[in-house]
């Protein structure tokens, strides 16, 4: 297979996630929760976990919460930074795991930047939304549809400047861009282990700059005479038992980024994804591409795109069609009715690739 949905999950892991998720399930009891060697182990390696965590991202291990996935990240985030009637700015190009937490508070969202790989017009919006007077701020680090790169820097810095506290969204930047929580100043960023950060399913983090309302309440390993939940980070966060397999398998994909390099990873990623967009532009498909654009690309072929994403599965060629799970991403762009396909690479990327992809479109073109 030619596995081409990374946007989704990055299915191929390196070995040493494969050998750390074993290891764990043979050695690690839980974590926290008894003085003796497996249990010990179990602390060890989600401590571990934390401070890799803490050296990609800049921050210390205390302010790593461990999450199942994205989606739960930013649902504590947004339960804990805004309350129902707040006044909440969002990008154009957001997953529904940040809007409909919104919706769900009864809060309809400001939506401002919805023009496709114009990080100018996304900044002027952006400030022009801020001057009307926002109480937060939520905004994904790269559209999961378009692979559009918001500027977010300067999003963050403007969100600074109003004294608007935010949360960024880094589900489909993380491992792929550097992220720097410190740097950018962010309340709140949540990302899923699974895709560019290489661990397995079920495993996500959220990084904090102020305490969260528990999402989940019950044991922490600690503080155990108490009936309410800790007050310090992470065991704020973290209540019940930790997946210490898949932390470890998530540690081990972390490390694999540290040394080889995100900004490096990131490369060939869109080395890759460029490649892809000038030889599907030259196959008659529409094609949305432009500046500020990471290693995922959306098009619409000439006929129904799931049925084109079903003819190339058929070949063995993995990809995603439709809305991505991100209505407001397509409508921004103009395809809520017809959805697109799209194309995402991963850690693995190689004009190789490409050159399977584009040999299958041509043959799937010829039978529609
Ligand atoms: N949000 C994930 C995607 O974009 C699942 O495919």
């Amino acid at each position: 297979m030619i596995y081409l949905d990374y946007g989704a999950t990055s299915f191929h892991k390196p070995d040493a996630v494969h050998r750390a998720v074993s290891a764990a399930m043979k050695l690690c009891a839980n974590p926290g929760r008894g003085g003796y060697c497996a249990a010990m182990a179990a602390a060890e390696q989600v401590y571990r976990c934390r401070e890799t965590a803490g050296k990609l991202f800049h921050c210390s291990p205390e302010q790593v919460v461990f999450t199942s996935n994205c989606t739960q990240g930013l649902n504590m985030a947004i339960n804990s930074l805004i309350k129902p009637g707040d006044r909440v700015l969002i990008s154009g190009f957001e997953h529904n795991a940040v809007v409909r937490p919104l919706y769900a508070r009864g809060i309809t969202p400001i939506v401002a930047g919805r023009r496709l790989f114009d990080p100018e017009d996304t900044r002027n919006a952006w400030e022009r939304a801020l001057q009307t007077g926002v109480d937060a701020a939520v905004f994904t680090h790269v559209s999961n549809v378009f692979g559009y790169v918001l500027p977010v820097k300067e999003m963050s810095r403007l969100c600074r400047e109003y004294g608007v506290p935010f949360i960024l969204d880094a589900a489909q930047s993380a491992g792929s861009i550097p992220v720097n929580l410190e740097a950018l100043g962010a309340d709140f960023i949540a990302m899923p282990g699974h895709k560019g950060l290489l661990g397995p399913q079920g495993t996500g983090l959220l990084l904090c700059s102020r305490g969260v309302k528990p999402f989940l309440y019950g044991g922490t390993g600690n503080h155990s005479q108490s009936k309410e939940m800790p007050e310090e980070l992470p065991e704020r966060g973290e209540a019940g038992t930790l997946n210490v397999p898949g932390i470890a398998g998530l540690e081990a994909g972390m490390r694999y980024l540290l040394k080889n390099g995100v900004e490096r990873i990131g490369r060939r990623e869109r080395a890759a994804c460029a490649m892809a967009v000038e030889a599907l532009a030259r196959q008659g498909y529409r094609v949305f591409a432009g500046e500020s654009q990471g290693g995922t690309v959306s098009v619409c072929p000439p006929s129904d795109c799931e049925d084109v994403a079903a003819a190339l599965a058929r070949r063995g060629i993995a990809v995603r069609a439709g809305l991505h799970c991100a209505p407001l991403a397509h409508e921004s762009a103009g395809t809520l009715k017809t959805g697109t396909l799209r194309i995402s690479f991963g850690w693995d990327a190689s004009p190789w690739q490409v050159q399977k992809l584009v040999e299958s479109v041509i043959i799937v073109n010829r039978e529609k």
